[in-house]
């Protein structure tokens, strides 16, 4: 009875494998992010992100259910390596997943880059982590910070703009918005007249604004984001600036903040990888599973997580579940496209995405698609010898 033999051994291969996922222990995944302070909202929207995905395959990763552990980091680069170890070492988590903060992400992947863990980057946009920290298990889904800044930068160049003042809090997030934007501006002609800056997270905007008034510029750009980015954008209106000297800036000015921003963020134009009004397949499905799960809209901060949610994913499918097999993970990574709501991207050799660019412009509640700013921009990688 030859025929038997085969189907005995699939027999014996399909219980084999079906046992080995129910046995194979649960993933830990740790979620460091902020669930307080300026930065909460964008906290909150990567986890939904993350949690979005999983749902959608069924709450397993490669056969293998999820365990999570949480850190509130407070977006506090003082506290991060603290927190960071308690995941690592106290909860042994297989995956870190932080943080929005470019303070925080850099004590992140320091921890990861010394001990090994995969750690992927949902939000912060540090150039170092894909630049001199770079390394086989450090992934990112969201951005550098060069990379907005940069593409304003071309933009306003070419409406004909000349002399700009920046405004932005002095930490690398707005230090490196500004370089990336001073690039691309100055290469077109134009010339940044004073930049302007004041601690994270303050929000004390007056003396500045009454800077920005007496400096006259032809425009603004800025980089702020979450409560703060609420607050300014309010203020500058509230400062008569807004009709005198128009407002640009990398778009985490207005993403996620319309609905507190009202009024005094119409017509703004922002770069950024994410839009309302994409309008493909993807986007839409995307947009409608976000909404009917979390009652409410999806911001660039819940696609991010989403995408951290698929890397994650498709490094596993490809070694199996077995994130031992650093190599194979990342060969996988950077081969794959990541089919997200933003539109399909690829994972540079650096580990961050090459993406379109999208000028927006808020419209009502929506940072509305106007065109794109940069095709397939990729971060120069300055630095990063992986
Ligand atoms: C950052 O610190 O890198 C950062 C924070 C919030 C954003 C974007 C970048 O919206």
């Amino acid at each position: 009875m030859t025929f038997r033999t085969p189907m005995i051994a699939a027999a014996a291969v399909m219980f084999s494998t079906s046992l080995l996922a129910q046995n194979a222990p649960k993933l830990k995944i740790g979620l460091m992010l902020p669930y307080t302070g300026t930065y909460a909202s964008l906290g909150n929207a990567i986890e939904n992100g993350f949690k979005l995905y999983l749902s959608e395959q069924g709450n397993k990763f490669s056969g293998r259910e999820v365990e999570f552990f949480k850190v509130d980091d407070e977006s506090d680069p003082s506290k991060a390596t603290d927190n960071v170890n308690k995941l690592v070492k106290r909860d042994n988590v297989d995956v870190l997943i932080g943080s929005v903060h470019s303070g925080v992400a850099m004590a992140m992947a320091k921890v990861a880059k010394d001990n090994g863990t995969l750690l992927i980057v949902p939000n912060a946009g540090a150039d170092a982590v894909t630049g001199p920290m770079c390394a086989p298990n450090i992934f990112r889904t969201s951005f550098s910070n060069w990379q907005p800044g940069y593409a304003m930068g071309n933009v306003m160049a070419a409406k004909g703009l000349k002399k700009v003042v920046t405004i932005t809090w002095k930490y690398a997030a707005g230090d490196e918005s500004v370089r990336g934007f001073k690039e691309g501006f100055e290469k077109g002609g134009g010339s940044v007249v004073k930049e302007l800056s004041l601690p994270f997270p303050n929000v004390e905007f007056q003396a500045l604004l009454t800077e920005i008034a007496a400096t006259k510029p032809d425009a603004v750009y800025t980089f702020f984001a979450g409560g703060g980015a609420v607050k300014f954008v309010k203020d500058y209106a509230a400062a008569g600036l807004k009709k005198a000297i128009p407002l640009y800036g990398a778009g985490f000015i207005t993403d996620g903040t319309l609905d507190a921003q009202g009024e005094a963020a119409e017509g703004m134009y922002t770069t950024l990888h994410y839009a309302d009004s994409l309008g493909t397949a993807r986007d839409n499905a995307f947009r409608l599973a976000y909404a009917k799960s979390f009652k409410m809209q999806p911001d660039v901060y819940a696609v991010q997580g989403y995408d951290a949610a698929q890397v994650l994913a498709i490094g596993l499918k490809a070694v199996k579940g077995d994130l031992s097999k650093k190599a194979e993970f990342a060969a996988a990574v950077e081969k794959e496209k990541v089919d997200s709501p933003r539109g399909a991207f690829t994972i540079s050799k650096a580990h961050n995405p090459v993406q379109d660019i999208y000028l927006r412009q808020v419209v009502g509640k929506e940072n509305k698609l106007v065109g794109i700013a940069s095709k397939a921009l990729a971060d120069p990688a300055r630095g990063c010898k992986s």
